[in-house]
């Protein structure tokens, strides 16, 4: 088995609940509850694997079944499993509450993802892959590793730093060919970068060090790139949810809307994004821009639908909604 698309990340049971408003401290709402396979490791590999590049999940869980339960869903996709059982730890597990709006709140307890080792990640499954994407919900030493390895193999190495955790280790970056962070995700890194600071006392930004998401969403596409190659990382995709995203590259750059579609839920529009970037890297002849074209329609059609994994288009849906999109 030869994947073109390999993912060592998190797997997570996922327990949704569905309220019209958010409950305040102190208050309970009543909602519905719908849980699933999730993680954003494990999301992104379905994306992939969905848009029917064969790929490849490597994750940990607990000793409770969940890689034997998982199984026929991960089947049903087209995507190869590597689990690891680990003894000490229970699986990942995420409470997540999703608004009338569909945007979402989540808390997630990560268990035996952060107990994956390199010990646990055989050296042959990464060898064939052009493309080898890493999460933050993963130990950061593990990540070095996998990025590292794969770089050395020759693969484009994409990072999705979420969620940003106060661990971070920025020598993740060193092995990183394509960083894919979110709004809060790129405000966390710029905050951390010693040429980010230096740049951020000049004109046109003019901050005394603090960098926000306002400050971000204020800038022109030309200060973004500059900002984004301070990260020292060859292409930063920043996604900028309905905003769309911006596509940095060293010497071009590019902002690509959001589609305008309805929104049920945003949870997992993240890992829509990254897992069809990834899969359109397989499939565009590893364009960026193009593949970033495909990533968002892949996340515009996830947050149509309820749910994280479940949520993930299959390769006919996204050909479908790209063509009448061109021809709008
Ligand atoms: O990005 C969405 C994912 O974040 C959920 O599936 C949840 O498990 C958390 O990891």
């Amino acid at each position: 088995m030869k994947s073109a698309v390999v993912v060592v990340g998190s797997f997570v049971q996922d327990l949704a609940f569905y309220t019209k408003d958010f409950p305040r401290p102190g208050e309970t709402v009543v909602g519905d509850f719908r849980p699933g396979p999730g993680g954003k490791g494990f999301n992104q590999a379905i994306a992939a694997a969905r848009a029917g590049i064969p790929t490849l999940f490597i994750g940990a869980v607990g000793p409770d079944g969940s890689a034997h339960r998982i199984r026929p869903f991960a089947r049903d996709a087209g995507l190869h499993t590597h689990f690891v059982e680990k003894p000490k730890h229970s699986t990942g597990a995420a409470v997540i509450t999703v608004n009338g709006a569909g945007q979402n709140q989540i808390i997630i307890s990560l268990g035996a993802n952060l107990g994956l080792k390199p010990r646990d990640i055989p050296a042959p499954l990464l060898a064939p892959a052009q493309v080898v994407l890493c999460q933050g919900e993963s130990d950061y030493a593990t990540v070095g590793y996998v990025l590292r390895t794969a770089r050395r193999n020759g693969a484009i190495t994409v990072l999705n730093p979420a969620p940003m955790r106060p661990e971070f280790d920025p020598a993740v970056l060193r092995h990183t060919e394509v960083l894919i962070p979110n709004e809060s995700e790129f405000t966390a890194l710029v905050q951390q970068c010693p040429s980010c600071a230096a740049l951020l006392r000049t004109a046109p930004y003019n901050t005394r060090g603090e960098f926000t998401e306002e400050t971000l969403h204020a800038l022109t596409a030309e200060a973004l790139h500059r900002l984004c190659r301070c990260l020292q990382v060859p292409v930063v995709i920043v996604t900028l949810g309905a905003r769309g995203c911006f596509v940095s590259q060293p010497d071009v750059f590019l902002r690509i809307n959001a589609h305008d579609v309805e929104v049920v839920d945003t949870t997992g529009a993240g890992d829509a994004f990254v897992g069809g970037f990834a899969a359109g890297l397989v499939k565009l002849k590893h364009n960026i821009f193009e593949a970033a074209h495909y990533a968002s329609a892949v996340a515009a059609l996830s947050v149509m639908q309820p749910g994280t994994a479940p949520s993930m288009p299959i390769a006919r849906e996204i050909a479908r909604f790209l063509k009448k999109r061109d021809h709008k």
